[in-house]
């Protein structure tokens, strides 16, 4: 069979408009992927859509035309052009009947509006909920391809999301100023950061900002263990500690501590505040002066650093490019050094954890480092 490569290979998609949507909770590199693969696609003579807040601009019809000048100056701007949104699944679509508040399945109506828009596919920027949803639609009959997007690094087949090496640089950060007021004021600081039911950020972020104690989801704590270590580095001098927390962790035998439970979210479970139970136990057993920072969005917003703007472009290029292949139902990944495509149903529904010989967890661990367990 003729090889047919380059520029040449893809005159011949029969893929001439795509469209492009964000979902889920925004992260530092979206509007680098939609940056990249706008200009992938116009530099092909592909038009492209932007639909407007996830998947309620793909049910009410919220599209634009995007070409090079929408994306011109987006590089280094947090957040997405688009808008985003963690609600509004098109298959359980919030509606209100009177004073109830009801869902209704309007995905025949977006698989129709795509249809009469003459959409040839969708690249749909997102983490497990969004490409959850986007999978159903490929069930449908819908052309997708899927980019892995998170700052909680947790979906499956891909070593890396885009935006989670910037969520980490703030975090460390966070660290650093942490370290100075702790030292100076002979206190255990505690900082809480997301991740939801993973611990990658917390794990990360710990081993870059020097904490003494890193907790997450995957190794629920004992809290003597953290009482034995703080008290321990007294001994040698050390009167000051610093712990990172992963908003999923919890004690041994204990529950996570939701903050709110907020139906019609593609994950109605809202973590956040057990920084503020584990200082308060910790102080109680230490007698060591304890304070709480909890990190919340400042790791979502804000500009991406530099490989999270190199990742986020290779994956709007290769996302396009897929397309143009026709490989549909398919994410874009990293694997080691190559972007390469895996099926999307083996990416989303399972979430990637922090296994118990992860090289980073066993770094730390062999430097000392307390996990708590
Ligand atoms: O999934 C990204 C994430 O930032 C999690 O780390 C966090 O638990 C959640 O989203 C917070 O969601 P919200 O934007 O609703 O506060």
């Amino acid at each position: 069979m003729e090889d047919i490569g380059g520029e040449q290979r893809y005159d011949q998609s029969p893929v001439k408009k795509l469209a492009i949507l964000t979902g889920g909770g925004d992260c530092p590199g979206l509007n680098a992927v939609i940056r990249a693969a706008v200009k992938t696609a116009c530099h092909r003579g592909i038009e492209v859509v932007g639909i407007q807040d996830g998947f309620r601009g793909a049910v009410e019809g919220d599209f634009r035309p995007l070409g090079p000048k929408d994306v011109s100056g987006i590089l280094p701007r947090g957040g997405t052009i688009l808008g985003t949104t963690n609600r509004d699944n098109p298959f359980a679509y919030p509606t209100r009947v009177g004073e109830e508040r009801q869902t209704q399945d309007r995905s025949d109506e977006v698989m129709e509006r795509f249809k009469a828009e003459g959409i040839d596919a969708l690249i749909a920027i997102g983490g497990d909920g969004s490409l959850s949803i986007a999978l159903e639609f490929a069930k449908k009959g819908l052309n997708v391809v899927g980019v892995p997007k998170t700052i909680d690094n947790d979906l499956m087949c891909t070593d890396l999301t885009f935006g989670f090496q910037t969520a980490v640089a703030t975090a460390q950060d966070a660290l650093d100023r942490l370290h100075t007021t702790a030292e100076s004021h002979h206190r255990i600081m505690i900082l809480e950061v997301m991740g939801r039911y993973a611990g990658w950020i917390a794990l990360y972020a710990g081993v870059a900002g020097g904490a003494d104690v890193i907790l997450i989801p995957e190794i629920p704590y004992q809290l003597e263990s953290i009482a034995k270590a703080v008290q321990g580095r007294a001994r040698l001098g050390k009167h000051f500690s610093i712990i990172v927390v992963a908003e999923g962790a919890k004690p041994h035998g204990g529950e996570m501590v939701v903050e709110r439970t907020m139906p019609g979210r593609t994950d109605p479970i809202k973590l956040g505040g057990i920084g503020a139970k584990l200082a308060a136990d910790l102080e109680k057993i230490t007698d060591m002066e304890t304070r709480v920072t909890v990190l919340g969005h400042l790791q979502r917003g804000g500009s991406p650093i530099a490989v999270d703007r190199v990742l986020s472009t290779r994956y709007g290029v290769a996302a396009v490019e897929a397309a143009l292949d026709g490989d549909f139902s398919m994410m874009v990944a990293l694997q080691g050094q190559d972007i390469v495509r895996v099926p999307m149903a083996e990416a989303v529904h399972k979430l990637k954890k922090v296994e118990i010989d992860d090289p980073v967890l066993k770094a730390a661990r062999s430097m000392g480092i307390e996990f708590g367990d």
